[in-house]
């Protein structure tokens, strides 16, 4: 039976591709069929709309309240939710209409550098500064407080002597395309719908 992903994101989108590609090369009943954003033409729109997959724009209001969000959820048939990149609270409503079926990716080993406002680069530069010796991403479930959902799966990375943020976040995004969409695809076939 045929599964539908949505993506939520807010800005570049690079994992909302990937995570789109993933599923469209292997041409199976799961696919990725809607992208909500809360950045007015942000880049993941153009990505998304050039793979074939509408990207829906919804304000400051219908994130606040989620019934329109959860609308359009509900038309399009929507069975689970990827955030990638997306960096608005999901509104309670969501929240209860789809419990265990909403993950998020961190771009650091969860709990450290998490929690509001830690996210991008804002989390490399502060795992820089800690002098950690190793970084990498965490997959988890969402909760209603940033980044202290159960967590599904971590993949580490080294931070080599003298690195940018720069340099740490391109090793990190290596982690999130080869594991989020595998992540994804066995959390989704395990649903039953
Ligand atoms: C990713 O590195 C993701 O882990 C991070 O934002 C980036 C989005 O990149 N998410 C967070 O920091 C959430 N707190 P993308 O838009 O190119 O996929």
């Amino acid at each position: 039976m045929e599964k539908k992903i949505a993506i939520f994101a807010s800005g570049n989108g690079t994992n909302a591709e990937n995570i789109i590609r993933y599923f469209q090369a292997k041409q199976g009943e799961t696919q990725v069929v809607l992208v909500v954003c809360n950045r007015w033409r942000a880049k993941v729109f153009d990505r998304a709309e050039q793979l074939g997959v509408s990207c829906i724009y919804m304000n400051k209001d219908a994130w606040a309240t989620g019934g329109e969000v959860m609308r359009l959820l509900r038309e399009r048939e929507i069975d689970f939710i990827v955030l990638a990149g997306f960096l608005a609270r999901v509104p309670d409503v969501i929240l209860q209409a789809y419990p265990q079926r909403i993950v998020n990716i961190h771009p650091s080993l969860l709990p450290k550098f998490g929690g509001k406002g830690m996210y991008g680069d804002r989390v490399h530069q502060a795992v820089l500064e800690a002098g950690e010796q190793e970084s990498g991403i965490t997959i988890q479930y969402i909760n209603e407080h940033y980044d202290e959902g159960d967590i599904i799966a971590q993949y580490r990375c080294p931070v080599l002597p003298g690195d940018t943020p720069d340099e740490l976040a391109q090793r990190v995004h290596a982690l999130e395309y080869e594991y989020y969409p595998q992540v994804v695809e066995r959390l989704v076939a395990e649903i039953k719908i």
